[in-house]
């Protein structure tokens, strides 16, 4: 039996990186996948990706920051599949800016995509989870832990996903929901938010002990045990992927 065979699972920001290789390794897993992102191109190039490998996915378009949308990429995934019992919530953006430059309107574009969104994401989940119960996954940072000087708001919204989730995990107990929420802490991965200048590469490598930076299907692997039943007394915790750079 595949570890995700009765799984079905809403990605947000699935077009790309993180969400993309998450998307594609739990649908090898058997999870039927809803892509979901506002990037309509790519998203539909992981759809037929998955397609092509056996795996069944399908496109609902969703901006994180406006909650009519979750409504809908949540309703285009049960009448789907049925159902949706894993959510991830991996839509994420990295404005720079240290707390003495940045202006409001940077500070509030990062926000309403990390934070906000990842908020909805919750939210909806809870609503959509609470009956039968399931995984949620949020993508939290090593910048959820320790500070980053040049990404004010990037570290404040990562911070707050690291608590967020604890927060929803204890509701879900107490309200005796079988829903289990976690964050991931990923050190820095090979994906289009790093960009591939070699050069920077090379410097961020250095910054992680294991002496190498991590790819996007490091990080889908960790999200896929958080996704499956073999986690299933995990919840409210933080998922550190970082090549040992809290170790430091
Ligand atoms: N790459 C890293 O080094 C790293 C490290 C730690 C944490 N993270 C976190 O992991 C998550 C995924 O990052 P990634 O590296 O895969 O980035 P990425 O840029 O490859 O993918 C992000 C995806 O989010 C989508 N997105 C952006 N704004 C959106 C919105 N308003 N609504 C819906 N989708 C939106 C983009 O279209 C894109 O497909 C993010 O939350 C990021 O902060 C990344």
């Amino acid at each position: 039996m595949k570890r995700l065979e009765t799984k079905v699972a809403l990605i947000s920001g699935a077009s790309s990186g993180i969400g993309a290789a998450s998307a594609i390794r739990f649908a090898q897993e058997g999870a039927k996948i809803v892509i979901c992102d506002i990037d309509e191109a790519k998203a539909t190039s992981v759809v037929q990706e998955i397609q092509t490998a056996g795996g069944e996915a399908i496109f609902a378009r969703l901006d994180v920051r406006d909650e009519s949308q979750w409504i809908s990429a949540f309703q285009v995934g049960v009448s789907k599949f049925g159902y949706v019992n894993v959510v991830m919530n991996s839509a994420g953006i990295a404005v720079p800016g240290n707390v003495e430059t940045m202006s409001f309107d940077d500070w509030n574009k990062e926000l309403s995509v990390n934070l906000n969104g990842s908020f909805f994401g919750v939210k909806h989940a809870f609503k959509n989870l609470k009956e039968k119960g399931g995984s949620i996954i949020n993508l939290s940072s090593i910048e959820g832990i320790v500070g980053h000087p040049e990404y004010a708001a990037y570290c404040a919204g990562k911070g707050a996903i690291r608590n967020l989730t604890k927060s929803a995990a204890l509701h879900a107990g107490r309200s005796g929901y079988r829903i289990r929420v976690n964050s991931i802490h990923p050190g820095y991965i090979m994906t289009p938010m790093v960009g591939n200048d070699p050069v920077e590469l090379e410097r961020l490598a250095k910054l992680h002990p294991i002496g190498f930076l991590g790819e996007a299907v490091d990080i889908a692997n960790m999200a896929l045990f958080l996704a499956s039943d073999e986690s299933r007394f995990a919840t409210g915790a933080e998922f550190v992927v970082d090549g040992g750079f809290l170790a430091q």
